[in-house]
């Protein structure tokens, strides 16, 4: 390990690397939630929304191709009004489609701007069905599988058949947790391992006698952390394989390598063939360079975290070679601060906030008017990948030291090389690709740079492409595979 540290130490700002000729993975979205700020952007104006929805939905803004629209329990024991959707259900097979306009609207954005990956998750079924008869602080009830399955698949074929393209559907949302004590800050509903089973049987099987089941995949089990769901899903997993799509996880134990790599390598051999993925993370301060990372209240707006969560993404796409990764609330109201007292606390870090979202607003709109819209750093980075890694590209690996930090994505006309460097120093990437390729441009984001237009990559000899990676940032390479 001394040897190693000190071989990376010691090693010359230029770094040289190349393009394999063989795929990885083939990418199936990128994205994030609509939790739980459709409650609140719901109600500023028209304009603002719009705005918005280009902003996190069309390929100006993030461009995202996976957007997951919470379905509401009903918010039942929830304290925080604006993390207490609205339910559809009324009783059995009775619902209430005047119910979450919120969400819907949001949902209806995406679909119309042509967002591929449209999932339902729920943190919660409707209170009736649940122990307690609440949103949270409850459990699920066995033999209540079938119900909750009709009502999820009638949700989804109510919208389905309104032209909004729901493909995935998740039932249980972290079911590790009831987030209780009651009142509670948000939904949540535990489901016990030995329960789960139940809970994708009764949605399977819903939908399969709507005809859904080859359209709509069963998401599960979101386990907040991957070391939870290796020890969880034996008691359930094997009953239910054929019926599961993916499976998806949070990352909040904030794995490293080594353990993320042991999941794959379980999963990958328990259960030949099951795509596994990426689906929500927050609330993490660190640096560029992926120090300091781990749960943690704080707001960070600045490159260094935005950084910190690209690697996040690297480590996933590359270490773990999972095909989708989505962020979670994508919009907060956690700022810690006012804006309307400071304008610029916006751009500093503070203590009393979360790193939770992409795009930021103020909490206290209703009471000052304010609708402004506040852009992290981290719109930036994430619009790298939003707009670039898209579903049905493939990952190409790029070899040597550089390879962590980089991420060469190929389409049938294009290579896009996303290059990043955590460090102060500014460094130079010289790349070599299997085939003739021709640079086009490069976008950058920095400390000084919000996804800003830079030279393409340069060559002397048109074999070995330089890429200059200043210090603290991310630039994407495009490169056209055809040459000059
Ligand atoms: C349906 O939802 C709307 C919107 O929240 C609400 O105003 C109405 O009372 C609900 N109706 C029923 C029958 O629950
Ligand atoms: C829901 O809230 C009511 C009123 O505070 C309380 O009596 C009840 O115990 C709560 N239910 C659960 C399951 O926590
Ligand atoms: C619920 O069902 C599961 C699976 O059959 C079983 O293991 C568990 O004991 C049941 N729980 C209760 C409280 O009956
Ligand atoms: C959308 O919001 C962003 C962030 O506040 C702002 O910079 C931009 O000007 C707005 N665009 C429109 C069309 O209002
Ligand atoms: C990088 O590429 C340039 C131009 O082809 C070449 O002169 C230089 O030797 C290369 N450096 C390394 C370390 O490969």
């Amino acid at each position: 390990m001394l040897t190693f540290a000190l071989a990376l130490s010691v090693l010359p700002l230029i770094h040289s690397a190349s393009v394999s000729s063989s795929a990885a993975q083939t990418f199936l979205g990128v994205g994030g939630s609509g939790a739980w700020w459709p409650m609140d952007l719901y109600h500023f104006p028209e304009a603002t929304r719009q705005n918005l929805s280009d902003l996190l939905f069309s390929q100006d803004g993030l461009g995202i191709s996976s957007y997951r629209w919470n379905v509401g329990s009903g918010g039942v024991n929830v304290s925080n009004p604006v993390r207490a959707p609205e339910t559809f259900y009324v009783s059995p097979g009775v619902y209430n489609w005047s119910a979450d306009a919120q969400g819907v609207y949001f949902l209806t954005e995406a679909s119309k701007r042509g967002v591929p990956g449209l999932t339902m998750f729920a943190n919660s079924a409707p209170a009736p069905l649940t122990s307690g008869g609440t949103s949270c602080n409850s459990h699920f009830v066995n033999g209540t599988g079938a119900a909750y399955g009709t009502f999820l698949a009638d949700v989804a074929l109510h919208f389905i058949q309104r032209g909004i393209g729901i493909n995935h559907i998740s039932p249980m949302n972290e079911p590790d947790n009831n987030f209780g004590p009651s009142p509670c800050g948000q939904e949540g509903m535990q489901v016990f391992p030995n329960q789960r089973a139940e809970v994708v049987e009764g949605l399977y099987d819903a939908l399969s006698s709507r005809g859904l089941a080859s359209s709509v995949g069963v998401l599960a089990d979101e386990s907040s952390s991957l070391s939870l769901a290796t020890s969880e899903y034996g008691s359930w997993l094997p009953q239910v394989i054929d019926k599961v799509a993916a499976l998806v996880h949070h990352t909040y134990d904030f794995p490293s390598d080594p353990s993320y790599r042991s999941y794959i390598s379980t999963t990958s051999t328990l259960y030949p063939g099951k795509a596994t993925w990426m689906s929500e993370i927050c609330c993490s301060l660190g640096q560029a360079d992926g120090t300091g990372r781990g749960w943690s209240e704080g707001y960070d707006p600045t490159i260094n975290n935005a950084l910190m969560f690209s690697g996040l993404m690297f480590q996933s796409f590359i270490v773990a070679q999972e095909p989708h990764y989505d962020f979670w609330t994508l919009v907060s109201n956690q700022l810690g601060c006012s804006p309307t007292e400071d304008p610029s606390c916006v751009f500093e870090s503070n203590s009393d906030g979360w790193t939770d979202g992409v795009i930021y607003y103020d909490g206290s709109y209703a009471s000052n008017g304010n609708h402004d819209l506040y852009i992290s750093k981290h719109f930036w980075t994430l619009k790298h990948f939003g707009n670039f890694v898209k579903p049905g590209s493939e990952r190409r690996p790029i070899d040597n030291d550089a390879s962590l930090n980089s991420m060469a994505v190929s389409t049938a006309s294009t290579y896009y090389v996303l290059a990043m460097n955590p460090t102060t120093a500014g460094s130079t990437m010289n790349l070599t690709f299997p085939d003739a390729v021709c640079a086009r441009t490069a976008w950058r984001t920095s400390a000084s740079e919000d996804f800003v237009e830079v030279d393409g990559a340069e060559t002397q000899n048109g074999e070995e492409w330089i890429l200059l990676l200043t210090a603290i940032s991310l630039t994407t390479y495009i490169f056209d595979k055809s040459a000059c």
